[in-house]
C-alpha cells in the first residue's frame, strides 16, 4: 500500500489520546495523513479540536455539521465520505454500539479502497477480537479486515493469564483464574456516570462479566478452549483514577513468587509497582506517559503478589492503564493492517511509554 492514511471518528476519551499520539508519531510510523472525525460542533470542545489541529491533525466532518465547526471558527478539510475513502485505515472510538452501527451502515461501503476497520471495547461482533501480545499470531492478512480492541481490563486479565499460567507452559496448564474488576465510576474527562458509593454488577453468564467472557473469546483466535476456566466479577468504586484488579489463578504445574515476579519483569507490556494506591500510579502516568497514559497493559503491585497451596494458587492485585492499552493496541492493529509483514518493527516506537517500574 502506498499511501498510508489513519482516520480515526471519535474525539471522546480514547479517540483524542489516539490522535495525540498518531500525530506525535507519524514519522516514525510512516503516516502520510491523520485524518479524525468530530460529529458535533460544541464551544466546549472547540479547545480540544484546535489544539489537535495544531499537533496536525486533519478535521472531517458531516456535511450538515460543517457550517457549525465553521460559525465557531474552525474550518473543516474533509467531509466524511472523503475522509473514509482517503482512508487506509479507520479507528472508531464512538460509544456502545455506534462502532457496530457505522460498520453496517458505513464501512462497508469503503471496503474497496481501505486495508481495515477497528472499534474498541464495547463493539463486540465488530471484528476479531486483538490485544497486542496476546493473539497477534491469530490475526490472518487480507481476510482479518475488521478488528475489534478488547476493553482495558480485558487486556489486564488476559495478560495475567499469559504470564502466570500460559508461559513455558501452554494452555493445559491453566486450571481456573477468577478476577474481580474493580472499576473507577468515571473518566475525569467525562461528567456523567459517577457512583456516590461501591456499586456491584451482575453476574450475567458462566463467565460472569464481559471481561472473562471477551477473554475467553480472544484466547479462543489462538485455539485455546478456556470455558469453564475464567470467571469475572465487576464493580465500581467512587473514584475517577484507576480500574484496580483483585485475581486468582489456579495452574497445575507448582510454582514460586520468584519466578511469577520475573515473568511480570521480563515482559516489556507489564510495569511493577510497589506503590499501593490508583492514585499513585495513576499520577505518575499524569507525569510521565503519553497525554497521562500508561500504555502498559498491566501494573502488578509486588507486595500484592502471594503464591499459596503449594505453588499453584497465585493471588494478588494489579491496576490497569485503562485507556492506555487500548491506544497501543489500536495503533498496533492499525499498523498490522498496512503492513501485516514490518508492523512489529514499527510500533516498537510506542516503547517509550512502557514502563518497567512505576
Ligand atoms: N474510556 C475508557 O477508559 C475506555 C477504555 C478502553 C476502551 N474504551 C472503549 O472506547 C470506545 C469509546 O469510549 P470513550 O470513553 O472514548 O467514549 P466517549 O468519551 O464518550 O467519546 C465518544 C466520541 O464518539 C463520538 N460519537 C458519538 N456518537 C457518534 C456517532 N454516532 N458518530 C460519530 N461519532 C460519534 C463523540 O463525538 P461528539 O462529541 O462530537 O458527539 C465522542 O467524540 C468505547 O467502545 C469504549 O468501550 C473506553
Amino acid at each position: 500500500m502506498s499511501t498510508r492514511n489513519v482516520h480515526v471518528v471519535g474525539t471522546g476519551t480514547i479517540g483524542e489520546p489516539l490522535i495525540g499520539l498518531l500525530t506525535s508519531l507519524k514519522d516514525e510510523l510512516r503516516l502520510d495523513r491523520i485524518s479524525f472525525h468530530k460529529r458535533t460542533p460544541l464551544l466546549t470542545d472547540r479547545s480540544k479540536v484546535v489544539n489537535l489541529l495544531k499537533r496536525g491533525a486533519h478535521l472531517a466532518v458531516d456535511a450538515d455539521a460543517h457550517q457549525g465547526f465553521v460559525d465557531l471558527g474552525i474550518k473543516p478539510e474533509l467531509e466524511t465520505h472523503e475522509a473514509l475513502e482517503q482512508a487506509s485505515v479507520v479507528i472508531d472510538c464512538t460509544p456502545s454500539n455506534v462502532g457496530l452501527a457505522n460498520k453496517a451502515e458505513l464501512y462497508q461501503k469503503y471496503m474497496a479502497n481501505t486495508a481495515g476497520f477497528i472499534a474498541q471495547g464495547s463493539e463486540f461482533g465488530f471484528g476479531k477480537m486483538y490485544a497486542r501480545g496476546i493473539n497477534d499470531a491469530a490475526l490472518i492478512p487480507g481476510e482479518d479486515r475488521f478488528i475489534q480492541v478488547v476493553s482495558c481490563n480485558t487486556h489486564n486479565l488476559a495478560l495475567l493469564v499469559d504470564l502466570i499460567a500460559l508461559q513455558g507452559a501452554g494452555p493445559e496448564n491453566l486450571n481456573t483464574a477468577r478476577f474481580l474488576c474493580i472499576r473507577r465510576s468515571n473518566d475525569i474527562s467525562q461528567d456523567g456516570s459517577f457512583v456516590p458509593a461501591p456499586q456491584v454488577g451482575t453476574h450475567t453468564d458462566e463467565f460472569g462479566s464481559h471481561h472473562a467472557r471477551d477473554a475467553y473469546h480472544l484466547f479462543k483466535t489462538l485455539k485455546y478452549d478456556f470455558s469453564n476456566t475464567l470467571f469475572s466479577s465487576a464493580m465500581k468504586v467512587n473514584s475517577q483514577y484507576m480500574h484496580t484488579i483483585w485475581f486468582s489463578v489456579l495452574v497445575e504445574k507448582p510454582t514460586t513468587q520468584e519466578e511469577i515476579l520475573q515473568r511480570f519483569v521480563e515482559c516489556d507490556r507489564a510495569a511493577i509497582t510497589y506503590k499501593m494506591s490508583a492514585n499513585a500510579v495513576f499520577s505518575f502516568g499524569r507525569d510521565y506517559g503519553h497525554y497521562g497514559r500508561l500504555l502498559n497493559e498491566t501494573v502488578l503491585v509486588v507486595p500484592s503478589l502471594a503464591v499459596r497451596n503449594k505453588g499453584r494458587e497465585i493471588v494478588g492485585f494489579c491496576f490497569t492503564p485503562q485507556d492506555g492499552n487500548s491506544l497501543l493496541s489500536s495503533i498496533s492493529a492499525a499498523a498490522w493492517l498496512m503492513d501485516p509483514e514490518g508492523y512489529n518493527k514499527q510500533v516498537q516506537c510506542l516503547r517509550k511509554y512502557f514502563f518497567d517500574e512505576v
